[in-house]
């Protein structure tokens, strides 16, 4: 496990930036983390760094569940379950199977469908009860996709690493 320190919402940016610079096609990243600790601001980041076009504006797919980017270096579907009922459902909206075509997922709430979205890396956001705009910020990962990638992925983002 990874543990970062975001102290702004610009860090959580540049942070996801970083990490969206180690991330191939056919990855899924699981964002988890309450109400307003920053996943959608880390998919924000994520997305320009991927090189999605400023015009393809980039908001949270809270209603719509599942928005897709396709002016980046990677195809991008970002997806929101917390208005999801079932696993089932999860599974309709075909993200496994569009990350194995070659795109890349961001799921936020993930975490509770890890069982349909399969091996992922995942990223929590924790708030800070006492600074409002700091975050707690862990990368961890379900399977070997990033086996030979974990180093890269380290250094990637020693400025905001912490000791756990
Ligand atoms: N360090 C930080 N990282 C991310 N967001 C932050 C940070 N500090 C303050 N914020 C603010 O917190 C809110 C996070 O909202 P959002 O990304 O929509 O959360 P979520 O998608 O997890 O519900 C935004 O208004 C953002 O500006
Ligand atoms: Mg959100």
């Amino acid at each position: 496990m990874i543990s970062l320190r975001s102290r702004s919402v610009q860090e959580t940016h540049a942070l996801a930036s970083a990490i969206a610079s180690v991330v191939r096609p056919r990855d899924m990243v699981v964002l988890s983390g309450g109400m307003g600790a920053g996943k959608t601001a880390f998919t924000v980041g994520f997305a320009r760094a991927l090189g999605v076009n400023d015009d393809e504006h980039v908001s949270s797919p809270t209603f719509t569940l599942v928005h897709t980017y396709s002016t980046g270096r990677i195809p991008l579907h970002h997806a929101d379950l917390y208005r999801l009922g079932s696993l089932g459902e999860v599974a309709d909206l075909g993200l496994r199977e569009q990350v194995d075509l070659g795109a890349v997922a961001l799921v936020e709430w993930g975490d509770v469908a890890q069982a349909v979205l399969g091996d992922c890396l995942v990223i929590h956001l924790e708030n800070d009860l006492d600074d409002d705009d700091a975050r707690d910020i862990t990368i961890s990962v379900r399977g070997h996709d990033w086996d030979a990638r974990w180093e890269r992925l380290r250094d990637a983002v020693r400025t905001w690493t912490v000791q756990s």
